[in-house]
């Protein structure tokens, strides 16, 4: 089968740059490389040693491709995703547009690889945050039931796109020059964020939930296909670069032992899980580049007898989002579904 023809829509930003180096490292076979930005500014990406220009997006442009990855904006997602698919054209979409869509495959392969079945052109991939939860304890899921989970999110900057890096590097530059943090015209995140911490990604909703966190509960009840599930969640942005952590808090329906506990996790596909007191991951050193999921500080809740506690570690640009999607692609290739 001829290699793919292979469309990154978002080639210019943060999960792009990701997307194209997993490409080449992986060694996807690609036919033709169509790279898009948003044509507002001037953009150039390398691919394989060769110099690409990126350019504004058509439909017509997107059908000449096998697979396009979709890693911009919602509303390009929405503005080609569906019509895209139904013109015959794989589509793997990282915004979140299409993901709580019934007829779209919310996808972690490492948990629910079996909704890549065909009947969606279009699949989605999962929000940066929830991942670390969705593997690290998918199995403790299906074995002792997870009825309720609290959340404290840490989340990098990244995460936010390209822009929120400029912000957190500009104000830390500014600070080792000038001795105090500024309040940068334009920032991207709703607060400065160099030496701070604040209890906000995205914008609230009428009951005081961001939309992250609201993402982060109905994303992880689809994937794990228990409406029932009840999740809260508090997500903070922290001046972390790259790599998400979370606080867990998990209650089950049936009763366990730590040690059983401690297996499913360590058996879970695409977790590393540390079982010592003191080799828990970070995302300095767990989270950047790295493609499992770290999982570390199993304890018993005081709180219940049915809860536990686990701290987890994921890259939000790799396992959050362009890993995330190149496992996705390379599923499709084994099938022999990515034609020319
Ligand atoms: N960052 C993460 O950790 C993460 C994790 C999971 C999912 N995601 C999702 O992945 C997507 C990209 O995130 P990011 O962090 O890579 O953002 P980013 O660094 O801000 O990059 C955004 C990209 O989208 C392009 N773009 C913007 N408007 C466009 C338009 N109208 N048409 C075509 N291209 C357009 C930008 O091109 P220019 O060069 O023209 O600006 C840039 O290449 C978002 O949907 C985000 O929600 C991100």
């Amino acid at each position: 089968m001829p290699a793919p023809s292979i469309g990154i829509v978002g080639a210019s930003g943060m999960v792009g740059g990701e997307l194209l180096s997993l490409l080449e490292k992986r060694r996807f076979p690609v036919g033709r490389l169509l790279p898009f930005n948003s044509g507002r500014r001037e953009a150039f990406i390398t691919f394989r040693g060769k110099k690409y220009r990126c350019s504004a997006p058509t439909l017509a442009a997107l059908k000449e491709c096998g697979l396009v990855f979709f890693v911009s904006t919602d509303e390009v997602s929405a503005r080609f995703g569906k019509k895209l698919a139904a013109a015959g054209t794989w589509c793997i979409d990282d915004s979140s547009h299409f993901r709580l869509d019934p007829a779209v495959p919310l996808v972690i392969p490492e948990v629910n690889a079996a909704e890549l079945d065909g009947r969606s052109r279009l699949i989605a991939g999962p929000n940066c945050t929830i991942t670390g939860a969705a593997v690290s304890l998918a199995r403790v899921h299906r074995r002792f039931r997870i009825k309720e989970l609290r959340l404290a999110t840490y989340q990098a900057v990244s995460g936010a796109g390209k822009s929120a890096m400029e912000q957190l590097r500009a104000e830390l530059v500014h600070w080792l020059k000038k001795g105090r943090v500024p309040d940068l015209p334009g920032r991207k995140l709703p607060h400065p964020i160099a030496f701070n911490v604040f209890p906000q990604v995205g914008g609230f909703d009428a009951a005081g939930n961001s939309s992250e966190e609201n993402k982060v509960s109905a994303e992880l009840k689809k994937i794990w296909r228990s409406p029932g599930l009840r999740v809260s969640c508090t997500a903070v942005r922290v001046p972390v670069l790259r790599g998400h952590s979370l606080a867990i808090w998990a209650r089950t329906e049936k009763t366990w032992t730590l040690p059983a506990l401690g297996r499913e996790i360590a058996a879970a596909e695409g977790v590393e899980f540390r079982p010592g007191r003191t080799d828990y991951p970070t995302p300095l050193a767990e989270g950047d580049r790295t493609f499992k999921v770290y999982a570390g500080r199993l304890r018993r809740s005081e709180t219940h007898a049915r809860e536990f506690q686990l701290w987890a570690v994921s890259d939000n640009l790799y396992k959050g989002a362009a890993w995330n999607s190149v496992q996705i692609a390379e599923k499709l290739l084994a099938a022999g579904k990515l034609g020319g």
